[in-house]
């Protein structure tokens, strides 16, 4: 845990020294939200690989550069491409991205995701609101030794998702007349999609959507005391009666179009600090 930490204060350190402002917010851009490049103003960014001991993004829909920037006029460090339990990385991989946002003084997290919708209200297209999570992955970032520095042994996970940061989505979502479903996200490993007997049981356990992102990222910021908003993009809807499959290109090109409008979401949202 020693080396961790060493390797979480040198990745800081890293970018700490090409920063020229302090970032107040984090973004962590999943599937279709790559294309925020275009409207960070005065951008800068970096690639993971130059970053010393940064993970780096297998997936090809994701980039994997860390972007520095401002978005509505506030500092933000956005992470484009995100790392996943389901390639191989590990929990703690996982949250060494978010250790570092927080070592570089960010104070809330924002985070968006592709998912699965289990809501039969649900459309494909549509944007969810995460309002709790059920981690299903069966792994934790925060297991072996505590950094007590960064928080708690045990921490409490009441409001994993900060409730004044979900109100604030609501209302400018509202007065975007952007439709913002809000729901429960179960978070599995993947990478297989679920079986009609899983999507079932999802529904059944309290869940509204499901990905195989997110959980890790949003249970290593809370430990780290961070305010956090998820949003997720609904592309695709499974009904496990009437189940049929999702394939990963419908899925990616569902997610690219709802990137625009949870952008806007997010823009709005950082206008209101
Ligand atoms: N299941 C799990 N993860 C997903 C899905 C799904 O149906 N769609 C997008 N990510």
């Amino acid at each position: 845990m020693e080396t961790f930490r060493q390797h979480v204060a040198e990745a800081a350190a890293f970018i700490g020294d090409r920063l020229p402002n302090q970032p107040e917010t984090g973004l962590v851009l999943g599937t279709g939200l790559g294309g925020v490049a275009e409207i960070l103003e005065e951008t800068f960014h970096f690639s993971y690989g130059e970053i010393p001991h940064f993970p780096v993004s297998t997936v090809v829909s994701h980039r994997g550069r860390l972007l520095c920037g401002k978005l509505s006029g506030r500092h933000v460090l956005a992470m484009q491409g995100r790392f996943h339990l389901y390639e191989g990385y590990s929990p703690l991989q996982i949250s060494f991205p978010i250790r570092v946002m927080r070592e570089l003084g960010i104070r809330r997290l924002f985070l968006s995701n592709a998912a699965g919708g289990l809501n039969p209200y649900f459309r494909a297209g549509d944007l969810m609101l995460v309002a709790d999570h059920i981690n299903l992955t069966g792994q934790n970032p925060l297991v072996g030794p505590n950094v007590d520095d960064w928080g708690p042994r045990f921490p409490e996970m009441v409001e994993p998702y900060s409730r004044p940061l979900q109100e604030l989505a609501v209302m400018t979502a509202l007065e975007e007349g952007i439709l913002l479903h809000r729901g429960v996200f179960a978070g599995v490993l993947g990478p297989n999609l679920e079986t009609a007997a899983e999507t079932r049981f999802l529904r059944g356990m309290g869940a509204d959507a499901v990905g195989m992102s997110t959980v890790m990222e949003v249970i290593t910021a809370v430990h780290a005391g961070l305010e956090v908003l998820a949003i997720s993009a609904i592309t695709n809807v499974n009904l496990p009666d009437c189940y049929r499959p999702a394939p990963v290109e419908e899925i990616i090109a569902t997610a690219e179009k709802t990137g625009p409008r949870l952008m806007q979401l997010f823009r709005k949202i950082l206008e209101k600090f």
